[in-house]
């Protein structure tokens, strides 16, 4: 599916800290003209992971950011996004951050998050709740399905309103491992779709760059 319409690409930031299969997967969208957009600027929380290579390798700038350096979560949120700033993005993406985000207030509404599995009945989100673990999770509770989230970022850690989810089975013999495959291939396909509906439903946030930039200060952004 396309984006064709009459807004020019969006300027997407991406926050990672690790392998960056997701920001490999929006790259590859964008380039097959199914999201009408651009990455302008990539951070990542961990240094020297492949997810700052493979946007290097697009050309992409690039910023390493470490939690560690900063004072509490406030001073982390405003220095990722005062490095964000001279790349101008509209919306931030977080493609597998495993950092809490405290954006600031202009941000709000601005900021989405994929998390791979179904919120909130899932319950196998927050603190601790990545990559395997939270398969696990999801096999271990018996349930019958599985999926992904797009979700707008609030002060919370994976929590804040649901944009759109993709549901996928849980099969007999799954392990983890199968389970992450099928709905990573969900989340390859979802990810675009919402940002699509998100940005859709929201043209006081995203007028495009030549255009009105807003009003930042707006907030209470939903599904
Ligand atoms: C995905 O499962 C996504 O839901 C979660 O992080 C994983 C992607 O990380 N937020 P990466 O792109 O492989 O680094």
């Amino acid at each position: 599916m396309t984006d064709a319409g009459d807004r020019p690409p969006l300027p997407l930031a991406v926050l990672l800290s690790g392998t960056g299969r997701t920001l490999e997967s929006l790259l590859a969208t964008i380039a097959a003209g199914g999201l009408a957009a651009r990455v302008v600027v990539v951070v990542s929380s961990v240094p020297g992971v492949r997810g700052l290579a493979v946007a290097a390798a697009a050309g992409i700038p690039i910023v390493t950011l470490r939690r560690r350096d900063a004072a509490d979560d406030d001073a982390y949120g405003a220095a990722i996004f005062a490095a964000l700033a001279p790349f101008r993005p509209e919306l931030v993406l977080l493609a597998g951050f495993l950092r809490r985000l405290a954006a600031p207030p202009a941000w709000t509404g601005r900021v989405l998050n994929i998390h791979p599995a179904l919120l909130p009945e899932s319950g196998a989100a927050g603190p601790g709740f990545y990559g395997e673990r939270v398969h696990a999770a999801v096999l271990a509770s018996g349930a019958t399905e599985s999926g992904a989230t797009v979700h707008v970022v609030d002060e919370g850690y994976d929590t804040g309103p649901i944009v759109l989810r993709a549901r996928v089975p849980v099969r007999p013999g799954d392990i983890p491992a199968t389970l992450a495959a099928r709905v990573f291939a969900a989340e390859c396909r979802l990810y675009p779709a919402a940002i699509r509906r998100y940005v859709a439903a929201h043209p006081e946030l995203f007028a495009g760059e030549d255009g009105d930039d807003g009003d930042r200060r707006r907030d209470g952004a939903d599904a």
